[in-house]
């Protein structure tokens, strides 16, 4: 039996080598130390001895079961002191590590800013497909067929008779399409043109076009509308002033202007000294548009409005490139 002791204080040796932790150490006490350990299993078999080979082996048995008692509780000791000195470097009245959030795109707030003005007043928001026909895109607009804007150079063609839509207009006809009046509705949305890309100019870009077609619609009515929405989105102290232009889809047609809000007027780099920017196109809507959706002319009259939400947004946040807008460079974006 003292062989099987000393054999079993070398195993036990070994095996202890590997307790690490509190859980390991909880295990080795069951398996040697415990009531129904090997220890009190070895006790039990000691009782059979013939008492001259008990005085030794009992001694032996007492002497390595309480070494091992002895390593037990030292090393519980120890485990337990090093898990609470972790748990009192944790200081919990250190501030969070905060994660960095997102913020919306410039171009998405200032488009979100818009059709709440908008919907505020009755406008309801449409939107439409980004590759459009020919047909949508030009003719129905009353484009004809040899406009420039046709060219080569402004529109991304697809194939012969689908382009990606160079404006938001095209969703006009859509939904004229689809209702008659009244119509009342806004239309944002991602255009392209075959540009070079430069600090003023962009072949992606964002419009939200306006229509209102129903009876008796006046040009008064487009000039309130558009006054409201830019002393909404400008502050009411604003200066504007419509001046003659020119679309085929509007007849007559205007563009909108707004004193220049970074020189209130006196002129500067932005206003290119004039005092004055330019923030949309507008007209009545052309009586050819009308019958292309098969509206009256004579019943219905109606007027449309576009801008350029790129535009818009760099004028009130005072950027000059529009490049910035678009490479995605997270010190410019978090700063909206
Ligand atoms: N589609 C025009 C453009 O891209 C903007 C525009 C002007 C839209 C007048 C309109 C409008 O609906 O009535 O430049």
């Amino acid at each position: 039996m003292k062989d099987k002791i000393n054999k079993l204080n070398s195993d036990i040796q070994i095996e202890f080598e590997t307790v690490s932790n509190l859980k390991s150490l909880e295990d080795f006490r069951i398996k040697y130390l415990s009531r129904n350990g090997i220890f009190a299993e070895l006790f039990e078999e000691f009782k059979l001895l013939s008492p001259d080979l008990k005085r030794d082996t009992g001694k032996l048995l007492n002497e390595i079961k309480n070494s091992w008692q002895n390593k037990f509780d030292l090393k519980s000791e120890e485990l337990k002191n090093s898990s609470e000195s972790i748990a009192s470097k944790i200081d919990i009245s250190l501030p969070g590590i905060q994660k960095p959030s997102g913020s919306i795109h410039l171009i998405n707030s200032t488009m979100d800013e818009i059709k709440s003005i908008f919907r505020n007043i009755g406008f309801s928001i449409i939107t439409g497909p980004e590759v459009e026909s020919d047909y949508y895109n030009f003719e129905a607009l009353n484009f004809p067929p040899e406009h420039p804007a046709r060219d080569m150079q402004d529109t991304y063609f697809i194939n012969q008779s689908y382009v990606l839509r160079t404006h938001t207009t095209p969703v006009q006809i859509r939904i004229m399409e689809k209702q008659e009046p009244p119509v009342r509705a806004i239309m944002p949305g991602k255009v392209y043109r075959n540009e070079a890309i430069s600090a003023r100019s962009y072949n992606l870009f964002h419009q939200i076009d306006g229509i209102y077609v129903d009876k008796k619609v006046t040009f008064s009515e487009l000039k309130g509308t558009l006054i409201y929405f830019a002393k909404e989105f400008y502050g009411s102290s604003l200066k504007y002033r419509f001046r003659a232009s020119f679309f085929p889809f509007t007849e007559p047609s205007a563009e909108m202007d707004i004193s220049c809000f970074l020189c209130n007027g006196k002129g500067c780099r932005v206003c290119k000294n004039s005092g004055w920017l330019e923030i949309l196109g507008c007209g009545m809507v052309d009586p050819n548009v009308l019958k292309s959706v098969n509206y009256d002319p004579d019943k219905y009259s109606g007027y449309a409005f576009g801008m350029g939400i790129e535009r818009i947004a760099m004028l009130k946040n005072g950027i000059t490139d529009i490049r910035i807008l678009y490479n995605n460079d997270i010190r410019f974006l978090k700063q909206f």
